[in-house]
């Protein structure tokens, strides 16, 4: 007998037996610590919202003319897109009030933003964010996201050093994927959780509990159009995978990319260039955040050799190589670098 569509859906409500929120999620995991506050639960809160609010605009920013860019050209020298400025707005705005964020550093402006200059003993974090990232998706509706890492502030050294931790310290990080459905991934140093938005209830849906990356994959994922000027390693590793059967993906944004080696295994890669000797992609705000997640689900990390979450940060801006995904294809890369 052949299944209707409707019947899909009834026997996947069926299932839908045991709710959990983004919300509930973070209360329970308050819950696990007993000296908790709240604070860092208050601040995913906001980072939640955040991801409602730039979700619904993004989804209708061709009926609302946001798409496309502004007359400004931000700190790393790239044009901004209107909903750049939006997202990193929507976010400041919802980040700004909660108590326990004492600085924020966005991909957007030049210096991090010192919310409250005597910290208490509430004002414990730092929340770093990439509010748009792949944005020159936005006008032809591809996948675009949001990348966040959340430290602990150091009261002990000038608020601009704070924000410059490695990635090994880094309490939670995250990223939401704005694709075909709204997607919030998080981990908070014990295993990497996944929601879905229901925008019939405005709530974020648990979909999956300790997510592991699969160990390999035969996809790679770069931009090929810069071949020529990468390292000789990265080009013989391409060789490699074209010779044993590889297929090659590119979103065009980390998040997309990156979400589906996650859940379907491969290697995403941004190697130096010739325009981009150090590598394109930021080491506090897109590669740290990015490994964070990649390592709690079972993957791996590397900026050439090194393991991205052990770089020592000397700019908040300042850019890396990247190579992250299965392991076993993350340990490929490595054998020609
Ligand atoms: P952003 O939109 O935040 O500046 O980031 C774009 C980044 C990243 O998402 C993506 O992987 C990469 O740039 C794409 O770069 P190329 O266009 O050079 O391939
Ligand atoms: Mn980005
Ligand atoms: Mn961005």
């Amino acid at each position: 007998m052949e299944t209707s569509g409707l019947d899909l859906e009834q026997a996947a409500l069926a299932q839908r037996d045991n709710l959990t929120t983004l919300q509930s999620h973070i209360l329970a995991g308050e819950r696990q610590h007993p000296g908790a506050t709240g604070t860092f639960s208050w601040i995913l809160s906001a980072l939640s919202l955040s991801a409602k609010v730039i979700s619904a605009k993004i989804r209708r920013a061709r009926l609302m003319d946001v798409l496309g860019s502004v007359d400004n050209v931000n700190v790393q020298g790239e044009r901004q897109q209107k909903l750049d400025v939006i997202a990193n707005e929507t976010l400041l705005r919802c980040l700004g009030k909660r108590t326990g964020v004492a600085i924020v550093a966005s991909e957007e402006n030049e210096e991090p933003l010192i919310l409250r200059t005597s910290p208490g003993p509430d004002q414990r974090y730092c929340v770093l964010f990439d509010p748009l990232d792949g944005s020159s998706n936005l006008d032809t509706c591809g996948g675009v996201g949001t990348i966040f890492s959340i430290l602990q502030h150091d009261p002990s050294v000038a608020p601009e050093r704070s924000v410059l931790q490695p990635g090994a310290r880094q309490v939670a990080a995250g990223y939401i994927l704005y694709g075909s459905s709204t997607v919030f991934v998080f981990t908070a140093g014990a295993g990497v959780s996944m929601f879905v938005l229901d925008p019939s209830i405005g709530a974020f849906l648990k979909v999956a509990d300790d997510v592991r990356i699969p160990a390999s994959g035969k996809t790679y994922s770069l931009n090929e159009g810069n071949r020529p000027t990468f390292p000789a390693g990265y080009q013989r590793y391409l060789e490699y995978a074209q010779q044993n059967g590889y297929s090659s993906r590119y979103a065009g944004a980390m998040v997309a990319d990156v979400h589906r080696i996650l859940l379907q295994g491969g290697v995403f890669l941004y190697p130096p260039t010739k325009k981009a000797p150090d590598g394109k992609l930021r080491l506090m705000y897109e590669a740290n955040p990015m490994a964070m997640i990649v390592e709690q689900a079972g993957g791996k990390a590397i900026a050439g050799k090194e393991r991205i979450l052990d770089l020592a940060p000397q700019t908040l801006h300042q850019r890396t190589s990247v190579v992250m995904g299965s392991p076993d294809e993350v340990a490929h890369v490595l054998r020609f670098l």
